[in-house]
């Protein structure tokens, strides 16, 4: 396979199949192949099977259209002792006018897991580029958001409900 080992893209045809009432391509299929792209490369760099602990928000910005060809591109942007942080560049590319536009880009935090499924540890990745660079300290600022949300989420859940009083 071409390419450094943190990095890989995949491009997709949307086939009929992947479309939805309206006609554009279902968000569900987009969300399964992130998820795909996600695994893909994490695991393969890494070198074990992984899973998915979280996904940050998704924003689909505009409708892909079926006989579209979507591209994502995925990127190991961080390691941890087990996780990765896996950004994905969404383009869609028109055929036939040759455009192509960037429909959304999203954060997947996957761990490598050990044939017992418990937690394995990853190589480190060191960034070598400006550019990984500036992904390594913006995952490293998104790491840091996630503890503090589930931290506030945690703090508001042990507090009592505004009108369970008596
Ligand atoms: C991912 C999983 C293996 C982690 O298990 P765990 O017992 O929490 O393991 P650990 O405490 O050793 O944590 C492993 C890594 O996950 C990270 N992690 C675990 N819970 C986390 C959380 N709530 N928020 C952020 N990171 C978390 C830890 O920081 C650690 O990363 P690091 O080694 O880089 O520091 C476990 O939660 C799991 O199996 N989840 C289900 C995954 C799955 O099936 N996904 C598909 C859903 S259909």
């Amino acid at each position: 396979m071409q390419g450094p080992l943190h990095q890989l893209s995949m491009t997709v045809l949307m086939t009929p199949d992947t479309a939805n009432f309206s006609g554009n391509v279902h968000g569900g299929t987009l969300l399964k192949l992130l998820d795909q792209a996600a695994y893909a490369c994490a695991s393969r760099y890494a070198g074990r099977y992984v899973v998915t602990l979280s996904v940050d928000q998704v924003t689909f910005r505009q409708p892909v259209h079926v006989g579209e060809l979507v591209t994502l591109l995925a990127s190991v942007n961080h390691t941890g002792r087990t996780s990765m942080e896996v950004g994905i560049k969404v383009i869609a590319e028109d055929i036939r006018s040759q455009s192509v536009r960037h429909v959304n880009s999203c954060f997947f935090t996957m761990v490598a897991v050990d044939d017992d499924r418990q937690p394995a540890a990853v190589p480190p990745l060191l960034p070598a580029t400006p550019e990984e660079r500036r992904r390594h300290a913006a995952a490293l600022v998104r790491k840091e958001m996630r503890v503090e949300l589930e931290r506030r989420f945690k703090a508001l859940r042990a507090e009592p409900a505004a009108d369970a009083g008596g």
